[in-house]
This record gives structure tokens, C-alpha cells and sequence, in this order.
């Protein structure tokens, strides 16, 4: 194959990007996106702010462009992402107590509802637990609406959008590490409980190298009976040809880790300025990580 969706195709896999609405008149951007990528992340447009600028007022037009460019052009679409700590509107952050719990929940419902049928996976909860040594969850306004708030989400979203798979979504998890294992604890729970999730997503916001378990760190969720994705990859540091085959390899070597997604196109789209984590370079060529990654798929 001589694409990174083609390639990843043959083993039934897919490769994403994350996709600006702003760049979808940018001819090269547009171009390397039709021709290489078969799966499609909203960087920013379908996220709480985005989406419902005001209580109860729902604006799609920049997730809509990005979802109809995507199916019509033959690619599948991940959701990102309903409930995040990052990203809320401003009237959400001044919430608390219940009136935040019914708006959160009420926001779950609209916009999965909104895109029902056409999301391939939906980020339901993104970065809910704690970095550091606790293994528990962070602090924010949606925890502290009670400890409940993930597995309703879950639930509302499966209620709202019964095709779609529902993930959750976190970063500095890319290896078995304390935070990691919070999460894995509660989807083993979620699981034992009959809480909705099908798919744990794995960031890999990455610098020089994965961690050296991170294959068995995929490998353990899978074997909760869920799904694994890498859903934001990006790498920067000298050594990022080989780190993006070591990615690559292990999402191979794991049979539920379903695709990979890269957290843009071009260096010069990428939320880490001046880093230049991505497969192509600010012209739109091809660097050495994208032919590590095409020979490793
Ligand atoms: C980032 C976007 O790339 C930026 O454009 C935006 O300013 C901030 O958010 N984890 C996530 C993504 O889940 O949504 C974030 O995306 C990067 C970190």
C-alpha cells in the first residue's frame, strides 16, 4: 500500500488525523488529508465550547463541515469529545451542584443525538483522572458533581447514539503507570457493572520513545473486553522515526487496538509549536516518521 489508511487497511485497521474546520480551504492540507487518512478527529469543533456557546444553544456548523467532508469522502469520523474539564463554555465553568449535572448530562444527549449514526467512536469522557501517584480522579467541576458522573455520561451517550462506541480518552497513560491503572480499574468496574464502554483511547502525546510497555499496557485493557485506540499521537525529539515504528508495531501486535489517529497534518498544524511532532513538514512533504510508519503498518 502506498497510503497510510491503504496500509492500515490491510490488517483492518484505520489511521486518522485530527482535522481544523479553519484549514478545509487550504489546498495542500486538504489534499494530504483526502489522500492518506481514512479516519477523522474534530481538534476542536465538536468540544463542549464549540458546541454550546450558550446554555441550551447548539452550534454545529464547524462540526458539521468537518463530519461531511470526512463521509463524503469516504472516511469514518471519531467524535471529541462530550465532557472534559478543558474547553467548557464559560457558563459551564460558573455552574455547580445538579444545575451543572443536568446541563453536562443534557450536553452528552444533544450532541450525540445531533450525530447519531454517523460517529464511528466518541470520546464520552476525556481526561478525567489525576497525573501524579493517586490513581484516582482529578479534581474538577464535573467530579465534583459525584463520583457517578463518567458512568452516566456513558450511559446517556449509548442512550442517545446506540451505534456509535463509547471510549474513554487520556493521556500520560501510554504505559502502566499509576494513572493508567485508576483507569483500568474503573473499566474492569464499568465492565463487571454493565456500564456502556467499548473502547479506552490512548493519547501518546509522546517525546523520543514510548514507554517500553506500552504494548502490554495496550494489551491488558483489550483484555477487559475493550477496544484500544491511539487517538492523539504526536512525538518530537531526534529519535521520532523509530518511536512512531515502535507505536506502530505494538498497535499491530495488539488484535483490539482498532486504529491510530495523529494529532494533525503537517508540523506546522500541530498544537505543540516549534516541536514538529507530525509525519509531514510545514510544506506538506513526507518526513522519515511517515515512511517508518508506512513500513511498520
Ligand atoms: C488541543 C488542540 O489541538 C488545540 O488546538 C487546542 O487549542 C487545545 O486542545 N488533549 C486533547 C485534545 O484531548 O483535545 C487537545 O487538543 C490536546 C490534548
Amino acid at each position: 500500500a502506498t497510503t497510510l489508511g491503504a496500509a492500515a487497511e490491510q490488517t483492518g485497521r484505520y489511521y486518522g488525523t485530527a482535522v481544523a474546520a479553519g484549514k478545509l480551504n487550504d489546498s495542500t492540507y486538504v489534499n494530504i488529508l483526502n489522500r492518506e487518512f481514512d479516519m477523522v478527529t474534530a481538534e476542536n469543533e465538536m468540544k463542549w465550547d464549540a458546541t454550546e456557546p450558550n446554555r441550551g444553544q447548539f452550534t454545529y456548523t464547524n462540526g458539521d463541515r468537518i463530519l461531511n467532508h470526512a463521509l463524503n469522502n469516504g472516511k469514518r469520523v471519531r467524535g471529541h469529545a462530550l465532557l472534559w474539564y478543558q474547553q467548557q463554555p464559560g457558563w459551564a465553568q460558573n455552574l455547580g451542584g445538579s444545575d451543572l449535572r443536568n446541563a453536562m448530562m443534557n450536553h452528552v444527549t444533544q450532541v450525540a443525538t445531533h450525530y447519531r449514526g454517523k460517529i464511528y467512536a466518541w470520546d464520552v469522557v476525556n481526561e478525567a483522572f489525576a497525573d501524579g501517584s493517586s490513581g484516582g480522579r482529578r479534581d474538577s467541576n464535573l467530579q465534583r458533581t459525584g463520583n457517578d458522573w463518567i458512568e452516566a455520561a456513558f450511559r446517556a451517550a449509548r442512550a442517545a447514539d446506540p451505534a456509535a462506541k463509547l471510549c474513554y480518552n487520556d493521556y500520560n497513560t501510554d504505559g502502566v503507570n499509576a494513572k493508567s491503572t485508576g483507569i483500568y480499574n474503573m473499566v474492569r468496574d464499568f465492565k463487571a457493572r454493565g456500564v456502556p464502554i467499548d473502547c479506552v483511547g490512548f493519547q501518546s502525546h509522546l517525546t523520543n520513545s514510548a514507554p517500553s510497555d506500552y504494548q502490554a499496557n495496550l494489551q491488558r485493557f483489550a483484555d477487559l473486553g475493550v477496544d484500544v485506540q491511539i487517538t492523539e499521537l504526536d512525538i518530537s525529539g531526534s529519535n521520532q522515526a523509530n518511536a512512531y515504528a515502535a507505536v506502530t508495531r505494538a498497535c499491530l501486535a495488539v488484535a483490539r487496538c482498532t486504529g491510530i489517529t495523529v494529532w494533525g497534518i503537517r508540523d506546522s498544524d500541530s498544537w505543540r509549536t516549534g516541536q514538529n511532532p507530525l509525519l509531514f513538514d510545514s510544506s506538506g512533504n513526507k518526513k522519515a516518521a511517515y515512511t517508518s510508519v508506512l513500513n511498520a503498518l
